[in-house]
């Protein structure tokens, strides 16, 4: 019987953002967008979504919108060491193990990465009671991120995370670390910047509800709807108030090891075509612009 193995990262936990405006950020994630407000702590607001997670989204006020930190969770208190060695062996600057000091707590550590972006691994965060909210989404689905060098960043993924690759297009990059198709999906670029971030509804009916609310307060479909190729996944692209490229999306393919990893040859679109249905607003320059202009905070 196929199965998959245990991952050492278990999910994705929470992205860190820094936005210029924190109230105008927190009324939008939370009124249009569907988060909830579960902390503030030191100027920091904590946005929850209807799973367990203490929180998807934190917001900082800066003075330009950009990502501080990509969070990632550790399945067992026990992998925070070995992921900090292989996370250092793979290349990246390692920061100490330590008490994190982010609403829900629990242990963790900081590392850069080649791109020289913050990522953060936490362990025994306190998980919370599921909400009975419709339209707020569950979790975060996924995080893509251009890479100006996706062969070393593939490497470092699997050698120093322990994900696996489950498809590979002319473009795109996806590996799991779970069995959801892609937790990170890497975007072959000459930047290090953030392409977008995905958040996970409960099926194809509550993207389209939560993807009408958007269009109600004023934020036209930047892309989609459509069902994309590899992970098989409905998703509905926008643009946030800063800049910020979100997706809602739902349907995400559940894969184990007998998946057979798909190369560039695999997924070619017809003329016209860039996803599996054809029906939605085809992407246009302002959403490609900002799929490339959020940077990472640098160290
Ligand atoms: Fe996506």
């Amino acid at each position: 019987m196929s199965g998959s193995p245990r991952f050492p990262i278990a999910d994705l936990a929470n992205v860190h953002l820094m936005v210029p405006d924190l109230t105008k950020a927190t009324q939008f994630y939370v009124d249009v967008w569907g988060l909830v407000e579960a902390a503030r702590l030191r100027g920091v607001v904590y946005l929850r979504g209807s799973g367990r997670d203490p929180y998807l989204v934190a917001l900082h006020e800066g003075d330009h919108a950009a990502v501080i930190s990509v969070g990632l969770r550790a399945d067992q208190r026990a992998d925070l060491a070995g992921l900090r060695d292989r996370v250092e062996a793979a290349g990246a600057r390692v920061e100490p193990i330590g008490p994190v000091t982010d609403f829900g707590g629990g242990q963790g550590f900081a590392f850069r990465d080649r791109g020289n972006r913050r990522f953060t691994i936490v362990q025994g965060d306190e998980l919370l009671a599921p909400l009975d909210a419709a339209l707020t989404p569950r979790r975060l689905a996924h995080v893509n991120i251009n890479t100006a060098d996706v062969e070393a960043e593939l490497d470092f993924y699997q050698r120093g995370l322990g994900f696996e690759i489950t498809d590979r297009t002319n473009i795109m990059s996806f590996v799991r670390t779970n069995d959801d198709h892609h937790v990170v999906v890497l975007a072959t670029d000459t930047i290090d910047t953030l392409n977008h971030i995905a958040f996970l509804q409960d099926d194809l009916e509550s993207v389209m509800r939560a993807s009408g609310r958007m269009v109600d307060a004023g934020y036209p479909v930047a892309w989609g709807p459509g069902r994309h190729g590899p992970g098989d996944n409905v998703f509905n692209y926008f643009i946030d108030p800063f800049g910020f490229v979100i997706e809602h999306t739902a349907e995400i393919l559940k894969v184990d090891d007998s998946y057979r990893v798909g190369g560039p040859a695999d997924w070619v679109w017809p003329p016209g075509r860039t996803d599996q249905w054809g029906v939605g607003h085809i992407k246009g320059d302002a959403c490609k612009k900002a799929q490339r202009a959020i940077p990472f905070i640098q160290a």
